[in-house]
């Protein structure tokens, strides 16, 4: 397995499992498949509400913890020094452990400095050990990593050191491919993370036909070259597959190469644009600020979360 290095000489693998609309039912057993199948790195948040169950498929695997590589997300709903504190010890005690490697703030929204400031003094107090952002764009990240990663002084009087995002998860395939926010990253050493790293095969994304073709001279499949093509790209990747066979695949992504000309086609097939939304789109943050109510029912159903 390749590892990315986050600040302070953490590794993280590059590719992991993801499990973003795994409901709580089926969450345990895909993430036990997945770990089965070799991936260490398991991509979770407080908002899919299934930390309890990647904690419990963790834990009975009987795999070292220090051997797996856990993140997790701050929802919007737990933005603000007090609420982020208090979240991250619920996260901590839902999947078991006494560390989480990477906790990101989720979105771009609310009190995002106040929880950055609870993360940060979390990292001093080894409760987690690398931080980052989710779904910031470009303008956002440069305001963030200049202006709210400063030291500080905690309620307690404890001098909190100042820490830059270490990785910035955000929508990147083929058809999104985010070349100018990753050149902002990289000038911040901000690390890269792709969510929906297969687009979920949105505007027919698995029936592309110069993915195809690639996929074809190197004998394997789309879904494994669009993966090889982002860790090419120094992208960390945590496809969700509820099938063991596409979890096998998937992990299956080292003994190829793209070539450079590869590499172009694939520069070339980039829309440009969202294959899902927006965030600077007014209607989306109202649907966000509506999220936090409903996503505030334990017991509410995914699939009724209609995007506007
Ligand atoms: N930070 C954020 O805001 C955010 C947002 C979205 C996602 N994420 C993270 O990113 C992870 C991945 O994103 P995602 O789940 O939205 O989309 P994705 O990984 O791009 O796509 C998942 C879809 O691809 C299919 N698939 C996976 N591997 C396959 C293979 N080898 N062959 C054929 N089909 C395959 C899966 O179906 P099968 O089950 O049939 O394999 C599933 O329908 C999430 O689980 C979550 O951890 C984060």
């Amino acid at each position: 397995m390749k590892n990315l290095t986050l600040s302070e000489g953490i590794q993280m693998p590059i590719l992991g499992y993801g499990v973003y609309r795994v409901s709580p039912d089926e969450c345990e057993q895909c993430v036990a498949d997945a770990l089965r199948t070799g991936f260490r790195h398991i991509d979770t948040a407080q908002a899919y509400f299934n930390e309890q169950q990647v904690g419990d498929a963790i834990r009975k695997s009987g795999i070292p913890r220090d051997e797996i590589f856990i993140t997790s997300k701050v929802w919007i709903d737990h933005f603000g020094y007090e609420e982020t504190r208090a979240s991250v010890m619920e996260s901590l005690r839902k999947l078991q452990t006494t560390y989480i490697d990477l906790m990101l703030l989720h979105q771009p929204f609310g009190d995002a400095y106040g929880a950055w400031r609870a993360l940060e003094q979390l990292v001093q107090e080894g409760k987690i050990r690398a931080i980052g952002v989710s779904n910031f764009y470009a303008d956002r990240l440069v305001e963030f990593c200049n202006f709210a990663c400063n030291d500080f002084t905690a309620p307690d009087g404890t001098h909190v050191k100042g820490v830059r995002p270490a990785v910035n998860q955000v929508e990147i395939h083929p058809y999104h491919q985010q070349t100018e926010l990753l050149g902002w990253m990289k000038k911040y050493d901000v690390l890269p993370e792709a969510w929906a790293p297969l687009g979920e095969g949105r505007d027919g994304l698995f029936d592309d036909p110069v993915l195809q073709q690639i996929a074809q001279q190197h004998g394997k499949s789309l879904h494994q070259v669009v993966l090889r093509w982002h860790i090419q790209r120094g992208v960390a990747v945590f496809p969700m597959s509820r099938n063991k066979q596409h979890m096998a695949d998937n992990m299956n992504v080292f003994d190829f190469e793209l070539t450079e000309a590869e590499m172009q086609q694939i520069a070339q097939l980039d829309k440009h644009r969202s294959a899902f939304f927006s965030h600077r789109d007014p209607a989306m943050v109202e649907w966000f600020a509506q999220m936090v109510e409903v996503r505030r029912n334990p017991n509410h159903n995914p699939d009724d979360e209609k995007r506007p």
